[in-house]
């Protein structure tokens, strides 16, 4: 038995066929489309976030340092910086509130650990003063303090800190202006520095 098809037929067929070939490349590309579309916005989004969380990761930085006040540590030899401490206050001299004051009977009596354990704690940086070379009571102590703190400062560096944390000033009974400049300058070289490395939210 012979099969005939008419052409008739044969033309339509492929033309049905060739038409769903089209419905369904359109519906792909559609599809494709879609995802490529999809996708892209979501990457646009990622960015988006991205952005949006390293910008407020900047302004709360910002507002850290904006609102950042350094603490510090003054230890005074008894004889002199003390007294010139003392002299700044009885003359209504104005300096910054960061610090406190420790006194000390000679700036000899400063130990490296004093210093470790306040940043340990939090602080932000420590001033020794002590009396002018020359005019220590206890003959050597300040060169001695001298000594310890050029060594405490390369113990500094070693833990990552900036040495310019801690500093070592000559202040004498009648210079209550140096005390008060010395703190005003202290403590504005630490708001520069910004907040210690080891500070957890002490
Ligand atoms: S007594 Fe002032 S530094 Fe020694």
């Amino acid at each position: 038995m012979i099969l005939s098809t008419s052409p008739t037929s044969v033309s339509h067929k492929e033309e049905r066929m060739s038409s769903r070939a089209e419905t369904h490349d359109t519906r792909s590309e559609g599809t494709i489309a879609a995802t490529v579309s999809s996708t892209r916005l979501r990457g646009v989004a990622r960015a988006a976030d991205y952005h949006r969380s390293e910008d407020e990761q900047n302004a709360t930085e910002v507002s850290a340092r904006v609102t950042y006040e350094p603490k510090a540590i003054v230890f005074a030899c008894n004889w002199c910086s003390y007294a010139g401490a003392d002299l700044a206050g009885v003359s209504r001299m104005q300096y910054p509130t960061n610090i406190r004051i420790v006194r000390t009977m000679c700036s000899g009596r400063f130990d490296p650990a004093f210093v470790l354990r306040a940043f340990e704690k939090g602080i932000d940086g420590v001033l020794i003063l002590g009396c002018h070379p020359g005019d220590c009571h206890y003959i050597e102590g300040n060169l001695e303090a001298e000594k310890k703190v050029t060594t405490t400062r390369r113990l500094l560096e070693a833990l990552g800190l900036d040495s310019r944390r801690l500093r070592l000033e000559w202040v004498s009974a009648s210079e209550g202006a140096r005390f008060a400049n010395l703190i005003k300058e202290f403590t504005e070289n630490l708001r520069n520095l910004g907040p210690t490395p080891l500070k957890g939210g002490k």
